[in-house]
Parts: structure tokens; sequence; C-alpha cells
């Protein structure tokens, strides 16, 4: 079946949103950043959801909003980086989506997320990120391996390059 929709997962900085926002412009279609849905759901930020609710509440959300967003049609999902942890989500989204995981070395990670602000990340907000950076992404290697074939490291590729990559999986698979 002819899928309407790109997922892309992958760890946190690895530039789904910039891409997913890019990609979306190029191909007409809507963006969605998961976490905003999140946010609105539970009417609060997301380090406020992991504070007051804990992280089990933050992947219930989550769940939720994999099942909503596969309803959808014409649309960029740039998922949470946790997304992967619970694998209904990955079934959720391939219903309608292209699932592509971005990859991206640990000191790309620490330097975006250092720019973004890590109080925005819960996870990563700790006194040594890059030791926490680094247990991450080794526990959740395995998932995002087996969450799709489609891989692609950006550490040495443009925006551009990477939109190009995705564009060309994309269109190779919906004929
Ligand atoms: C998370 C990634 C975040 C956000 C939450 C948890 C994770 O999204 O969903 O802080 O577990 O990797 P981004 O990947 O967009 O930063």
């Amino acid at each position: 079946m002819k899928k309407p929709n790109i997922a892309l997962i992958g760890f946190m900085g690895t530039g789904k949103s910039i891409i997913g926002a890019r990609l979306a412009e190029i191909l007409k279609k809507k963006f969605i950043e998961m976490d905003d849905l999140i946010v609105q759901l539970a009417g609060k930020s997301i380090p406020n959801i992991f504070a007051e609710d804990g992280e089990i509440r933050f992947r219930e959300y989550e769940i939720q909003m994999c099942k909503e967003v596969s309803k959808r049609k014409d649309v960029v999902i740039a998922c949470g980086g946790g997304v992967v942890l619970n694998k209904i989500n990955i079934d959720y989204l391939k219903q309608s989506s292209i699932v592509i995981c971005l990859k991206t070395s640990p000191e790309v990670i620490l330097q975006r997320i250092s720019k973004d602000g890590k109080e925005r990340r819960p996870l990563l907000n700790k006194p040594d990120p890059m030791a926490e950076i680094r247990k991450l992404l080794a526990f959740r290697e395995a998932f995002y391996n087996a969450a799709t074939e489609y891989q692609i490291d950006s550490s040495n590729l443009t925006v551009n390059e990477v939109v190009e990559r995705i564009r060309e999986i994309f269109k190779r698979e919906s004929i």
C-alpha cells in the first residue's frame, strides 16, 4: 500500500525537526512535531510532564499520539527520540508512514542540545549530559536499528543532502 506520510525517528538532536520541516515544505505536506501535540494534550510542557507525572505517563501520551497520527494523511512527523521504546508506536506509525531513522555522532548531539537549551530535554538535563547521551544511545541502538531499514547518518551531510536522500526513499516506496 502506498503510504502518504513520512515519520522521522532518531535520538534527540539528530535533526528530525529541521529536516522534517524542510521536507514537508518541499513535498507540500503538513509538518507535525509530535512533542507539540503531547504538550497540547497534556496542557503542560515536556519538562513539567516528566517532573509532575513521570516518564511513564509521558510514554503513554506518546503511544496515544502515534495512534492518532497514524490516521492522518500527507504529513511529515518529527517524533520524539524515545518513540522507539514502545514497539507499538512503530507499528502505528508504519500503518501510514515510511519510517526513517536519523543518526549522528554523540558530539554533534551534545552541541545541538546545548544550543537548544538542555532544560527542554529532561533526560539530558544532568550534570554530565555527554555521559547520558552515550548511555542512552548504547541502550537504544538496537531499538533504532530494529525500527526501520532506512537509517541515515547525517554526521557528514547537509540538511539538503539528507532531505534529498529521504525524498528518494519516499519516491521509491510510493511507486
Ligand atoms: C525524548 C526526546 C524528546 C522528548 C522527550 C523525550 C527521548 O524529543 O520527546 O524529552 O526520550 O529521547 P526530541 O527527540 O525531539 O528532543
